[in-house]
């Protein structure tokens, strides 16, 4: 994207590689063509029903006016019985923002916090706008390197050996987008001591894939390590658990005097979230979650039936993932060979745009999430549409000539 009259700050920034799939997706399906879509970060389920009613009842109410930027009273609220309840954190009020998504209160965090030449450190493969956040806000994303072996998991010698007296934020995303992983206690305990020792570093935990879990119990930073609490911020919000990614409801906790630069800068821009979201978030947060042991089954077959079909696809490789609804699928068996027309898969975006072609499912690249050489599944959609989608992935890796394998 390049134009005279855009600022320079729009080349550190590139469209949501997600959303390019999308776009992708949407103009083979105005073709006609039978697109099934597994690039999609989101649940095919309807938000639950009484979550829609707290919607329209404030609608039907006449809620339907600004709010405190920050959001409602009864919303934070809500928000400080969830943090107690469910994570051990105590909040007061002022430690507390509702904001237009998750992805609106990591955007306003960074920006109030990096200046030029700061640091911010990420784990590969991490999710797609961590780094295109930290660009905008001048800073600079330190990409770390984490290992299948290793579960993807940042490993507490890789996190001492990059802080410098630049770096301003570590990122940790636990369940993980895109590999699912969850860090227990213990991890977490090793990262925490790590930035204990050093005083000028924060720590953003992102937590939104909280509830997406199958059976692996879940930690927060700050829970795991309370003298840490003062220089973290806990991101969370209803779009990933609840089904609920079109409200744009997301939630943070953190010190006041983070919280209070977040909600300056909100409330230049977009001020608060919406009222209709902000009262049915509350139902979300108050109400019963067993629907979500439904959701679970169905998700945990959904599982399956991937890891069933890359066990049959050589070139293709997968570990079970711990949560989230994303299988990250090796296809490094996959580069370098050549289709059924003679083009020679070169990348894992080349893999990619093959299964698109060909197949017609969409799949996110790896490199996306800073790890080539794999593939995203999100498999959070209808469980005959997803059978589908993995025969076709089946049927296209069948049709491809493998590269002879070296002995290494
Ligand atoms: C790791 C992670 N964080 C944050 C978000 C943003 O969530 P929200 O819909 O609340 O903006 C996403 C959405 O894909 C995500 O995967």
């Amino acid at each position: 994207m390049s134009h005279p009259l855009l600022a320079a700050r729009m080349t550190r920034v590139r469209p949501s590689p997600t959303a390019v799939i999308s776009d992708k997706v949407r103009a083979l399906l105005a073709q006609g063509k039978p697109v099934i879509n597994l690039g999609e970060g989101e649940l095919s389920f309807d938000t639950p029903d009484h979550i829609k009613a707290a919607g329209i009842a404030a609608i039907q109410r006449g809620d339907t006016k600004y709010t405190a930027v920050a959001g409602t009273a009864a919303l934070l609220h809500a928000i400080a019985a969830k943090f107690e309840r469910d994570n051990g954190l105590r909040y007061a009020s002022n430690e507390l923002i509702a904001g237009t998504g998750a992805k609106q209160l990591i955007f306003n965090a960074l920006m109030a916090t990096i200046d030029a030449g700061d640091e911010v450190l990420l784990c590969a493969p991490y999710w797609v706008s961590y780094p295109d956040m930290v660009g905008l806000a001048g800073g600079t994303a330190r990409i770390l390197s984490s290992t299948a072996e290793a579960g993807w998991k940042l490993q507490p010698e890789t996190l001492r050996a990059a802080i410098t007296p630049k770096t301003r934020w570590l990122i940790l995303n636990s369940p993980n987008n895109p590999s699912g992983a969850i860090y227990s206690r213990a991890e977490l305990q090793a990262l925490t001591d790590v930035l204990l020792e050093h005083e000028h570093v924060l720590l953003m935990a992102d937590d939104i894939y909280e509830l997406v879990r199958y059976g692996t119990p879940f930690f927060t930073p700050a829970q795991v390590e309370p003298r840490l609490k003062e220089r973290t911020l806990t991101v969370n919000g209803v779009s990933k658990s609840y089904s609920m990614t079109g409200w744009r409801l997301g939630y943070a906790g953190g010190p006041a005097w983070l919280i209070g630069a977040m909600q300056t800068l909100q409330s230049q821009s977009t001020s608060n979230a919406s009222t209709i979201s902000q009262a049915a978030a509350i139902a979300a947060l108050e109400g019963d979650t067993s629907f979500f042991d439904v959701w679970r089954d169905t998700l945990a077959d959904n599982r399956q039936c991937v890891l069933d079909t890359v066990a049959r696809c050589a070139g293709l490789h997968c570990e079970v993932s711990e949560g989230a609804f994303y299988a990250f699928v090796s296809c490094a068996g996959l580069i370098g060979a050549q289709t059924p027309d003679g083009q020679i898969l070169d990348s894992d975006l080349a893999v990619a745009d093959y299964l698109l072609a060909s197949a017609y499912v969409g799949v996110v690249h790896g490199a996306a999430f800073g790890t080539p050489g794999y593939l995203r599944l999100a498999y959070a959609v209808e469980p005959a549409q997803l059978q589908d989608a993995c025969e076709r992935i089946a049927d296209a890796c069948a049709m491809l000539t493998l590269p002879v394998a070296h002995p290494a």
